[in-house]
């Protein structure tokens, strides 16, 4: 068993990205399994941004091979402008680094398209999507009519397959959001191109593949995207993504046993962003609240939308913990609560006038929890430096370790800094 699973636990930008590409100087394979270019990783590493859509974050490290597997939703002209980032930058210089499950989804415009379309039409109903066309996509898989992506290498099937989309999405683009349909031609083209390009990366089983990896013992990273509460079944519905984010779906993203699982790893910001509609109980319009946003820089990696900010939520977080199984914390960006003079975190809500600290199971009840917090005295000072535990104010430390006792998780990283060296190991991941 030398699975782990990196898992966002709150609304997503927990700082997986970055998590992912500092295990995987230890890690053999990286698999990303599920959501698509809807995700945005942020790696940093000397004071050098890369954002990565769908590539999984382990392809800094030549060693380290990359995986992306059935789950995923693959928009292939996204994904060939990232792999040419990439090679531009001196990265990806051997193709067998990166895989592709021929059994992907393939994800295109016309998905993008119809995504956007219903976004304008939703005016004040607004999910507030990235527009990447992820829920049109998955809606093609779930009903059974989605182009694969090894279909793609047998040009007979990919065009009866077109066809048969482009009838139906064109006759919404056209009859119902008034836009202008897709030719078939011109597309099928473009994708003639798109699939030589992606030729090498092609795998006809990556399942069986990590399968034999993990026999063999090698280290495997399952790199989550979103986070636990935009998961489609047990988050915030309707403002949710459209696939399954919570760690079960690395399983049944790449097609393996959930014996294989080690170690779950929450990723967990020591506060709380979230981007797009949807209940946020603890969300700041103060000045604190435009303080974390500003400090925090927080703008989506994906779409630059700010990021909507408030205080840590330790009844989600409990929710998380729960729902995913997770048997370890990273705790990120404690470096932007600095200079706060007192930290909040919610420790239960009240709803209806009574005190619980069970996460509600409808939005609906979600949308009526009113915080309650407890107040720790902050700190003062630049602790992006601190390479220990010991080399934290005591306020700081105190505030990991009570986070740590109140969730009943080992905090395993803490993160002060968005580079790859400003990261605390307080315990080895292996
Ligand atoms: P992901 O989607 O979970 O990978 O997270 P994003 O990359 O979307 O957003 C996280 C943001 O926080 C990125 O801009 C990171 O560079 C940054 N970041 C990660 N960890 C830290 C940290 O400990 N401190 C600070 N200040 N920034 C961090
Ligand atoms: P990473 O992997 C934060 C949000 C969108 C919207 C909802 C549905 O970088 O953490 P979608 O385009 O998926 O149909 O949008 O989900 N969302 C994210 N928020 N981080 C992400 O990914 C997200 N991916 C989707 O803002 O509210
Ligand atoms: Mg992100």
């Amino acid at each position: 068993m030398s699975g782990i699973i990196v898992i966002g636990s709150q609304w997503g930008d927990e700082g997986k990205g970055k998590v992912v590409d500092v295990f995987s100087s230890q890690s053999d394979y990286v698999v990303r399994y599920q959501g698509g270019s809807n995700a945005g990783h942020t790696l940093i590493v000397d004071g050098k941004k890369t954002v990565l859509h769908l590539v999984p974050s382990g392809i800094l490290h030549p060693k380290t091979k990359c995986i992306i597997s059935t789950g995923v939703v693959l928009d292939i002209e996204t994904l060939i402008v990232e792999i040419k980032a990439l090679k531009a930058n001196g990265l990806l210089q051997d193709p067998s680094q990166l895989m592709i499950s021929d059994t992907a989804t393939v994800l295109l415009k016309y998905h993008r398209e119809l995504d956007q379309a219903r976004e304008e039409e939703a005016r004040n109903e607004k999910i507030g999507t990235t527009g990447k066309g992820i829920g049109p996509a998955y809606e093609d898989r779930a009903s059974r009519k989605a182009i694969l992506f090894g279909d793609l290498f047998n040009p007979e099937t990919l065009k009866a397959k077109l066809e048969k989309s482009l009838d139906e999405k064109n006759f919404l683009l056209e009859h119902k959001y008034k836009k202008s349909p897709i030719n078939i031609d011109s597309l099928l083209k473009d994708i003639e191109v798109w699939t030589e390009e992606l030729r090498p990366y092609r795998n006809k089983n990556t399942s069986y593949d990590i399968h034999q990896a993990l026999k063999a013992d090698k280290k495997i990273l399952f790199e989550g995207a979103q986070g636990t509460l935009l998961d489609l079944l047990h988050g915030t519905y309707p403002y949710v993504t459209s696939s399954s984010t919570i760690s079960g779906s690395a399983c049944i993203g790449t097609g393996i046993g959930p014996n294989q699982i080690q170690k779950i790893v929450g990723i967990t910001k020591a506060y709380t962003t979230r981007v797009g509609s949807g209940p946020f109980p603890t969300e700041l319009d103060d000045e604190v609240g435009q303080h974390l946003g500003k400090v925090g820089n927080e703008f989506g990696a994906t779409t630059g939308r700010k990021r909507r900010c408030g205080w840590l939520d330790l009844v989600a977080l409990k929710y998380a913990i729960r729902i995913n199984g997770i048997t370890n914390l990273a705790l990120m960006k404690i470096d932007v609560l600095s200079d706060l003079e007192n930290i909040k975190f919610c420790s239960s809500y009240e709803i209806d006038g009574v005190e619980t600290h069970v996460y509600p199971s409808t939005p609906g009840e979600l949308a009526k929890a009113k915080p309650i917090y407890k107040s720790v005295k902050g700190w003062k000072g630049d602790i992006s430096k601190a390479k220990a535990l010991q080399d934290l104010p005591a306020e700081a430390r105190s505030l990991v370790s009570l986070i740590g006792s109140e969730v009943g998780i080992p905090i395993d990283v803490i993160s002060v800094g968005p580079g790859r060296d400003q990261t605390i190991w307080v315990k080895p991941l292996f």
